[in-house]
């Protein structure tokens, strides 16, 4: 069974208690949950992990680009937090190890502040989930999984 890498960075351990008018009130144990559901689901093996560090982040994308590479991995769902606005270092990364990523915010970062407008992340993403609270999470495994079979030519 392929594996999918669910990245949460910078403050997202604080879900549930940090801004719940933006961010809802579930926690990120439920959303990881929510995550390993979706992969009984659609068959593939789901890992999570969070950081509040960039380097840990850019560590596991090379990682997940050395199971890519070996056929082991199908890519990542990130939430990059705050450092979607601010890290060259997350896009050279996906760029680096050639790592299928979906990008995913809680929040519509578009209905927010004009510094959440930019992200550094999004031109090196295969795809964008944004603004569907914590069911994001779930629809960005299953687009990985889809748009995976038809990088491969299997069937959708
Ligand atoms: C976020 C949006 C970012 O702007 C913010 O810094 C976060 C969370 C989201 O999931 O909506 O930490 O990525």
């Amino acid at each position: 069974m392929k594996k999918v890498l669910v990245i949460n960075g910078p403050n997202l351990n604080l879900l549930g208690t940090r801004e719940p008018a933006q961010y809802g009130h579930e926690t990120l144990a439920d959303v990881e949950r929510m995550c390993l559901a979706a992969g009984a689901r659609l068959e593939v093996e789901v890992e999570c992990r969070q950081s509040n560090h960039e380097g840990a982040l850019i560590d596991w994308l090379h990682e997940a680009g050395r199971e890519v590479a070996a056929g082991r991995m199908l890519g990542v769902v990130m939430n990059p937090g705050a450092y979607t606005h601010t890290s060259v270092a997350l896009h050279d990364a996906i760029k680096g190890a050639s790592v299928p990523v979906i990008e995913l915010h809680i929040s519509n970062v578009h209905a927010r502040e004009e510094f959440r407008h930019h992200s550094f992340v999004s031109p090196a993403a295969r795809g964008i989930i944004v603004g569907l609270g914590v069911k994001g999470y779930p629809l960005a495994i299953e687009a990985l999984v889809r748009t995976s079979e038809s990088h491969t030519g299997e069937a959708s």
